[in-house]
């Protein structure tokens, strides 16, 4: 898949797109993440991207024209449009997984300010990542990335992606490795056991059991 992210912040990309599992999905060409300055499309001779709202108030307002001639250039037939604002729809597991079989998304990062309303002619979605303002779009843009391309990195074990949380619908059981006893606590005996029916029994049981607890929304 590819993701195309339109920012005027590239630089906070570097780290993200750098290490671990997204470095190793790009190595081995399983996503193609590209980093666009929105900037680079203002045709305004200080290469202008916001400016003050009509009907006055505080801040700026990322204007239409670089963004639109940016999604323009290089939206096809297949893409889809994500605008990251925090009056977008919440993000959860299940669209992250629908996202997953998306051949081209296109994230749009806004920064401080708000979009001009028209620049959402050409938007196909609007994406929130939780009840929270931040100062701009590109945490959240890693926040769906990182979600998404881990669907398509080919270094997550299959089953790994199917026991995970949310994924099933219930918290993930606890884990435990060596040593056996750790400033007084032992592991629990059913997983020193090696009868894998009785573990897998007491992981589904534990699951649920803090999936009770913690998350109780999660059961309706
Ligand atoms: Cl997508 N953008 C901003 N600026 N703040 C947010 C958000 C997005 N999601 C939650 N808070």
């Amino acid at each position: 898949m590819r993701i195309d992210i339109l920012t005027l912040f590239p630089d906070m990309f570097n780290g993200f797109l750098t290490e671990s599992i997204i470095k190793r999905a790009r190595e081995n060409n399983l996503v193609e993440i590209n980093v666009i300055d929105f900037r680079k499309y203002s045709t305004d001779p200080n290469n202008k991207v916001d400016d003050t709202p009509y009907g006055g108030g505080n801040g700026m307002v990322l204007m239409c024209q670089p963004i639109y001639d940016d999604i323009e250039a290089i939206k096809t037939a297949d893409s889809k449009v994500i605008m990251l604002t925090p009056d977008g729809n919440t993000y959860n597991q299940s669209l992250a997984y629908d996202l997953s079989k998306e051949k081209h998304i296109i994230l749009l990062c806004g920064h401080y300010e708000g979009f001009d309303e028209r620049i959402k002619t050409i938007v196909d979605m609007e994406v929130s990542i939780g009840d929270y303002v931040l100062t701009g779009g590109e945490i959240p843009a890693m926040v769906l990335i990182d979600s998404v391309s881990r669907y398509n990195s080919g270094v997550i074990a299959e089953e790994s992606i199917e026991e995970e949380s949310f994924a099933n619908g219930l918290l993930e059981y606890p884990q435990y490795t060596r040593p056996e006893v750790f400033e007084g606590v032992k592991v629990p005996e059913v997983l020193l056991s090696g009868h894998h029916a009785n573990i897998e029994k007491w992981r589904k049981e534990k699951a649920l059991e803090i999936t009770k607890l913690k998350r109780p929304d999660l059961l309706k």
